[in-house]
């Protein structure tokens, strides 16, 4: 940290919030709110005679609430930058700290929130995590029970430049205890709370056993735990130490903890699964290993950045093994406990990593973008603007689109990552993707379902996921019909309702729609979107008048080959099941409808060219698809 504050081309806004985040990869205009310390930076030295004049106390947050503080303080001892700052929750500005402070005129009641515009190049996101807050575990007994801490209580209880100076004692009495339990997996591998495993709480847990056995060799220590996880180097050998030093392992979640009002020892009960008995254990302190979980305003970083969430709320990695550190948002990148539970050498890792990568940025003159991104056909969108649609806007997950009423929608190509959401949603067809356009897609389509369409099962699936899906189960040598036949597209979202439409148009006998798990779109809220319109677009074929079960929606990963050919089974065993005459009846007579929504395409020149190919006497007249 104090190498970070002495480079010359390193400058730290403590103390300081972002509020807003515009522009793109290389061009990033940041707005920060630099918040009144009430003490002038330059002026002060750092001594701490103001804090030692303040006649107010108030829990310290960075000793857990173990020790008091000053009115004005630092965060912590090793704090970076080591200036002063009044807390004017509490201050009662007795102004003794003006005093204090004397000659040096460090502290200014007057100072205001400062306003900073910053122009960066490249972003990295580190924000690190919470911890999970145990009172909602009432069976635990923590806050009723003085002796029951959480582990990072007992962190700053055996840290030698904590409240106590690395002496553990008991809450209750001031007394060291000669026995303690700690508990694993607070508040995580719990369907309760969280799902995932916090992932370093085995390591500290086992190092504030053997640091407190190093303190007081006669103390009992006893761990229970879910499992033990060691994965990194040299972890498994500390906890066979750990072990040796006779601290005591328990296989098992404790069920509840209760307390002796008189001793106020503690009774943890548990059952010993390699034993298979329920066991009783009096300690004199218990430590919970509480969750890591997501930042309180994670949500609100997220959208000023348009990041995407994992299930468990942490920032999402581009690419879970490709692009580990690079976030959805081209020039923004994760490092540490932002983006998952995991240790100091993992997050040192990665936010080395992550700065490589911002430096990559920041030494090109140019960068290269995807060659599918969206375009504006500006004529279209502007004679469609007395709908003032602006769907465009919301379908675009990276906030690539900007509408004003009556001027056509402009789209930022270098946030653009190529979806194609928004040319899906567009009623007008004034958006194109550059390779997946509308007339590429209705060519393959139409190319697909020349022969036999009602024997066919065609298939729209994302390129990230399902089309790796349906790649694994060719080679994986999975079987099944051979009436499938497949178009790729980038994303689900790119998924038109009207090419599904116009594939019944054509006569095909079942459409499937596929793509990624919700958590696993490669373009954050693709497929969410999608999802919606296929939602909406099941009620359509319905009042359309085309069976239900001849629709369906999966979603399918690159690594479920075999869910890619059991889908397609089941769904050639519908078709069967389906009266040859039925599925021509319903084709027929959804056509006209069809045929009434598809006008749309009739601003596309490309898609009019192709109806003229594939239907030229009818095209001739009507200029859009025709029957
Ligand atoms: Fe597969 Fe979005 S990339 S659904």
């Amino acid at each position: 940290m104090v190498d970070a504050a002495r480079h010359p081309k390193v400058e730290i806004l403590a103390y300081s919030e972002v509020l807003r985040v515009d522009g793109y990869i290389g061009n990033f205009r940041v707005e920060v709110m630099q918040k009144p310390r009430y003490v002038i930076a330059e002026n002060c030295t750092g001594d701490g005679e103001c804090a030692d004049a303040c006649p107010i106390e108030v829990p310290n947050e960075f000793e857990m609430g173990l020790a008091p503080r000053k009115a004005i303080d630092v965060p912590h001892g090793q704090a970076v930058p080591l200036i002063y700052a009044i807390d004017m929750d509490h201050c009662i500005e007795c102004y003794q700290c003006v005093t204090a402070c004397g000659h040096r005129d460090a502290i200014d009641f007057t100072q205001e929130p400062e306003l900073l515009e910053l122009e960066v190049g490249s972003i990295i996101v580190a924000t690190g995590f919470d911890s999970f807050d145990p009172t909602v575990i009432p069976e635990y007994g923590y806050g009723p029970y003085p002796n029951v801490i959480t582990a990072m209580e007992l962190e700053r209880l055996d840290n030698s430049a904590g409240p106590t100076i690395g002496r553990l004692i008991r809450p209750s009495d001031g007394r060291e205890p000669k026995s303690m339990a700690i508990v694993q997996c607070v508040g995580s591998r719990d369907q309760r709370f969280n799902e995932y495993c916090s992932g370093f709480c085995c390591m500290y847990a086992i190092k504030n056993a053997i640091l407190l056995k190093q303190m007081i060799p006669d103390m009992e220590i006893t761990i229970f735990y879910m499992d033990i996880r060691t994965p990194s180097k040299g972890y498994e050998e500390f906890y066979n130490r750990a072990r040796e030093m006779g601290i005591r392992f328990i296989h098992g979640r404790p069920s509840q903890i209760t307390e002796d009002p008189v001793t106020r020892n503690l009774f943890v009960e548990a059952e010993d699964q390699e034993l298979g008995e329920v066991l009783e254990f009096e300690v004199e302190m218990v430590a919970l290993s509480t969750a890591a979980i997501p930042r309180a305003d994670t949500e609100q970083v997220a959208s000023s950045l348009t990041l995407s969430r994992s299930p468990s709320g942490f920032f999402m990695e581009y690419h879970p093994k490709l692009r580990p550190v690079d976030s959805p948002t081209d020039g923004v990148f994760l490092a540490g406990a932002a983006q998952g539970p995991k240790d100091i050498p993992a997050s040192v890792a990665q936010g080395s990593a992550a700065a490589a990568r911002a430096a990559r940025v920041l030494s090109s003159d140019t960068w290269e973008i995807e060659p599918i991104i969206a375009k504006v056909d500006e004529a279209v969108c502007v004679s469609a603007q007395g709908t003032r649609c602006g769907l465009c806007v919301g379908a675009c997950p990276y906030g690539a689109i900007s509408c004003v009423t009556g001027e056509a929608a402009q789209i930022t190509s270098a946030k653009c990552h190529g979806c194609g959401g928004c040319v899906a949603e567009c009623p007008h067809s004034a958006i194109t993707q550059d390779h997946f356009t509308d007339a590429q897609v209705v060519a393959q389509l139409s190319e697909l379902l020349r022969d036999k369409p009602e024997e066919k099962v065609l298939a729209f699936m994302c390129h990230w996921c399902s089309y790796g899906g349906a790649d694994m189960a060719g080679t994986s040598h999975f079987e099944y019909p051979a009436v499938s036949r497949g178009i790729r597209v980038m994303c689900s979202a790119r998924m038109d309702s009207d090419f599904v439409l116009e594939a019944y148009r054509r006569g095909a006998g079942m459409v499937l729609v596929s793509g990624c798990h919700p958590q696993d779109c490669h373009y954050i809220t693709g497929q969410q979107i999608a999802a919606k319109r296929f939602e909406r677009l099941h009620r359509q074929l319905e009042r359309l008048g085309i069976s239900p079960e001849r629709f369906r929606v999966e979603w399918i990963s690159a690594a479920e080959g075999e869910k890619y050919a059991r889908v397609i089974t089941e769904m050639n065993e519908t078709l069967d099941s389906i009266p040859r005459e039925q599925i021509l009846a319903e084709n027929r007579e959804a056509r006209a409808t069809i045929e009434r929504r598809l006008q749309r395409w009739k601003n596309s020149p490309q898609m009019i060219e192709l109806m003229a190919d594939l239907e030229p006497e009818t095209s001739a007249e009507q200029e859009v698809p025709a029957s």
